[in-house]
């Protein structure tokens, strides 16, 4: 479903509300399961380009929940060993995973330029989108 593209501009929709409504959200984008094979790809996003179109399961922070099923709220991405840099822009990430039917098949990743932004109320309304998204795609 997420190649499908009025789905893909719904999730393009959802990145630009956020990015222009959030100020801390800098670049947000969705990485989706790719086909079987155990690795990311992304999806729609706003912000800078990235060359991580494809992200191995397990790597970086985004490829650790795509196996830990579990929101990833990153404060400080120096301070992460197992983190892939886009930009040196950056200083904080949170990734929450997305369910359908009880599978986690991707996640919407945001990046923050603020240091130590991100709360459990971002938590909470990212795990609604998520939902949402999961309804869209469903
Ligand atoms: N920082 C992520 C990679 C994706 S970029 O943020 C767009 C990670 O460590 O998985």
């Amino acid at each position: 479903a997420q190649e499908n593209p009025s789905v893909n501009e719904k999730l393009l929709k959802i990145c630009k509300i956020l990015e222009a409504n959030v100020s801390y959200y800098n670049w947000v984008g969705f990485y989706f399961k790719n086909g079987d094979k155990n690795e990311l790809k992304l999806g729609p996003y706003v912000g800078e380009p990235t060359d991580h179109t494809i992200i191995p399961f397990g790597k970086g922070i985004c490829g650790q929940v795509a196996v830990s099923n579990k929101n990833f709220v990153v404060p400080d991405v120096a301070a992460q060993d197992n983190y892939i840099a886009c930009s040196i822009t950056v200083k904080a990430e949170i990734v929450i995973p997305i369910f359908v039917n009880g599978e986690n098949i991707g996640q919407i990743d945001i990046d923050s330029n603020t240091p130590d932004p991100f709360t459990e109320a971002d938590e909470r309304f990212l795990e609604f989108v998520c939902k949402e998204v999961a309804e869209i795609l469903n």
